[in-house]
Formats: C-alpha cells, sequence, structure tokens
C-alpha cells in the first residue's frame, strides 16, 4: 500500500489497531510493556530497505539505527549511543550491518565530487575508496564498481563496530555476533557477506584493542 495522503496514513493506523486486537486482545499492553530485540540492525536510510520486509520482523523484534550507506565512524555520538544502549542494555545478540545494491550515498561517494553538507559522511566512505582503491578501480563498469563498494562498506562498518569498547568488551564475554549482509532490490535477496568476527578481531585488534 502506498501512502498518498496523511489522512489516509490515519485511517490506516485505525485499521491497523483494529486488525491487531483482532488477532489478540492483549496485544498492545503486551507491546507496551517492555522490548527485548535479539538484533540490532544498521541499514541505510533508503526507503526500500525495509527491516519487516527484509527480516520479516514484527514490532518488538530489532534495534534499529539507519543513515546514509550505514556508515559506523567511530565519532557519531548517534549511532555510538545506539549501539551502547542495544548491547548493554538491550543485550542483543545479533548486530547487522546491512547495505543495499543500488546506494546512492555508495554512487554520490564514488565520484570525486562536491556533494555540499553531505562532504564529511562521503568523506567516511571515500576513506573505504582508498582503502580499495586497487581492487575497485580494476573494475571498468561503474554500476559494478559501485556495487562492489557497498560490500566492502558493509564490510569495514563491521570492522569499526569491532574498533569500539562496548564491541570489543561483548565479545570477550562472547555474547555478541557481527553480521554482514547486502539487500539486492533488483532481485528481493538478502545476501550474507560472511563476515568472520573472531578472525577479523584477530587481525586489527592489535592496533585497536581499548579493552584491558
Ligand atoms: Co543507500
Amino acid at each position: 500500500m502506498a501512502f498518498k495522503t496523511i489522512k489516509e496514513i490515519f485511517a490506516h493506523n485505525q485499521e491497523w489497531i483494529a486488525e491487531q486486537l483482532k488477532d489478540d486482545p492483549e496485544y498492545f499492553s503486551k507491546l507496551s510493556k517492555q522490548q527485548q530485540p535479539k538484533y540490532l540492525f544498521i541499514g541505510c536510510s533508503d526507503s526500500r530497505v525495509s527491516t519487516e520486509a527484509l527480516m520479516y520482523s514484527k514490532p518488538g523484534d530489532v534495534f534499529i539505527h539507519r543513515n546514509i550507506a550505514n556508515v559506523i565512524p567511530s565519532n557519531d555520538l548517534n549511532v555510538l549511543s545506539v549501539i551502547n544502549y542495544a548491547v548493554n542494555h538491550i543485550k542483543v545478540k545479533y548486530i547487522v550491518v546491512c547495505g543495499h545494491y543500488g546506494c546512492g550515498g555508495i554512487k554520490t561517494a564514488i565520484t570525486a565530487t562536491d556533494a555540499g553538507i553531505l562532504n564529511p559522511w562521503m568523506g567516511y566512505i571515500r576513506d573505504v575508496y582508498r582503502l580499495h582503491k586497487k581492487e575497485l578501480n580494476a573494475i571498468k563498469s561503474i554500476a559494478k564498481r559501485s556495487d562492489r563498494l557497498v560490500e566492502l562498506n558493509v564490510q569495514e562498518q563491521c570492522i569499526n563496530l569491532v574498533k569500539t569498547r562496548d564491541i570489543q568488551q561483548a565479545l570477550l564475554e562472547n555474547r555478541i555476533e557481527i553480521h554482514g549482509w547486502v539487500f539486492d532490490m533488483r532481485t528481493g535477496k538478502l545476501i550474507d557477506l560472511g563476515f568472520n568476527t573472531q578472525k577479523v578481531a584477530k587481525e586489527v585488534l592489535d592496533i585497536y584493542n581499548i579493552v584491558k
């Protein structure tokens, strides 16, 4: 259903309430008690990346943070606060970083142009490009290069998770798993990039370890 007007959204809200109560009269009293999601999902703000559709999830299942091109900068208090709360208070078991092919943020970042106020944010993605410049520049097709950068960006953002104190502590206590995914909206497929947290942690923690 594509919403057209604000009025329709509120009408739909009434329908939704009625539907939930029909299935379970206690639905809202249960929902309002507490949340115990097992997943933290960090994805792109793109309107087509819907966790409900991708993960077949319902209210209460997934704690969500989204920004342009699913970036996890080490100085972004917004995403760091979400991670802190999810890992230490909600105690999620899985953190998913999910990129998507055809990402506008990645497409912009891959072109060396002035993106105005977006320049600092693009800089985070351009850093990923620089790290993998050799591999990426060997891909002739810009669309394919961009798709590969989507995957490498997910991988690097997973590494950025490992750089944080909260995640290092949780990994040490063996209570968190990190997964890197890509959503291919041309087919609807969710692809697991096979991010190996333990292997990556071993490779980078001699530089980034901050938990004694
Ligand atoms: Co995107």
